[in-house]
């Protein structure tokens, strides 16, 4: 993939429908804030409750939450396309509401459901989408951008001949055509099998090295794991949480260390009570859970109380909760 057209814009003109920030933001770190958000549908439901979010500008930002948490909810609002319920969200410094062109023309949006027209051809449907932007033909950008998602030989083909990750690379092509700098992609990779999951990722991954802000939602733990530098979790239409990934995982992964004894045992000591032990294999392994952040894992205090109380074991290995682990326990306790 080339470095030039997928970088984000150098605005060159101040006018409605280029993305340009309103003020002195494009030095400053967040290019989305979203203050206070709440929305209750027409029928009652309540889908966002006061959300405070900020995306940096230049990271890839996953909102990670399992299916009705509200992430197609929060990002519509961010984009425009759902009215806001209580709330403020600006965008490179534009209200969404008051100023909503100025902002939209910074954002291009991938979304979850795939409407094309089966009977456009590529060009024609990436050129159309610029045109919506109210932006001047730039035959020269539509190409860099369909050269860089590997669909220039395909430029004249109808849709409808294009294979699924093919359609989702036009999707894409679209999203970008008005030449934004911030990308939303809503679940870019659900129900796509696991080649043409890599194969976005790295899409992914080259256009937020040329300068796009991604902020991309999942219910894919794996995916968050995999491409985000920070990940905040939905659920039940809050914000749980939003940290950096590794933070994320050095501060809530636990880390488990079991013994495999020698002789199985049929309860835990009374003597180690004070140790976080549970006994699993039917006794045939004790499995010492710990803080994996704090200094003190308390395991050599440990192995000298195993010893005392005379109990041996073959072997020992230790295990780092994943992301996964994490996700499951936080939405657990937020319900
Ligand atoms: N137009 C709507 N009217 C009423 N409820 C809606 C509407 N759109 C979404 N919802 C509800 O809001 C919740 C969040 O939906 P959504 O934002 O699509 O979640 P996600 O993208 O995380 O799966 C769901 O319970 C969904 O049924
Ligand atoms: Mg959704």
């Amino acid at each position: 993939m080339s470095s030039s057209s997928l970088a984000a814009p150098r605005a060159t003109r101040r006018g409605d429908d280029t993305c340009v920030p309103a003020t002195d933001t494009r030095s400053a770190q967040a290019v989305v804030r979203v203050t206070g958000l709440s929305k209750r549908y027409d029928d009652g439901f309540q889908a966002l409750k006061d959300v405070d979010l900020e995306i940096r500008r230049g990271e890839i930002f996953a909102l990670l939450g399992p299916n009705g948490a509200g992430k197609t909810t929060l990002i519509s609002m961010i984009c425009g396309l759902v009215n806001l319920g209580a709330g403020q969200v600006t965008v490179d410094g534009h209200d969404v509401v008051r100023d909503f062109r100025a902002a939209r023309a910074c954002i291009g949006l991938v979304p979850q459901e795939l409407h094309t027209d089966a009977f456009e051809t590529v060009w024609s449907t990436v050129s159309f989408s610029r045109g919506l932007f109210g932006k001047p033909p730039n035959p020269a950008h539509i190409e860099r951008v369909l050269r860089d998602l590997t669909l220039w030989g395909k430029r004249n083909n109808r849709l409808l001949s294009l294979s699924g990750g093919m359609k989702r690379r036009v999707m894409i092509a679209k999203a970008l055509a008005h030449e934004p700098s911030i990308l939303f992609l809503d679940e870019p990779t659900a129900g796509v099998d696991v080649e043409l999951r890599r194969e976005m990722w790295e899409l992914v991954r080259a256009l937020r090295d040329n300068g796009v802000t991604i902020i991309l939602t999942t219910h894919y733990i794996e995916e968050a794991e995999e491409m985000a530098d920070r990940v905040g979790v939905i659920n039940g239409g809050e914000i749980i949480l939003v940290d950096e990934k590794t933070e994320l995982m050095r501060k809530l992964g636990r880390k488990q260390l079991t013994l495999h004894l020698q002789e199985p045992l049929d309860t835990v000591p009374a003597s180690l009570s004070a140790y976080s032990l549970e006994l699993a294999g039917d006794g045939h392994e004790l499995v010492y859970s710990y803080d994996a952040a704090t200094d003190s894992t308390g395991i050599a205090e440990l192995l000298t109380d195993l010893k005392a109380a005379d109990i041996r074991f073959r072997d020992l290995h230790t295990e780092q909760s994943s992301l996964e682990d994490i996700f499951v326990s936080l939405v657990r306790e937020s319900r």
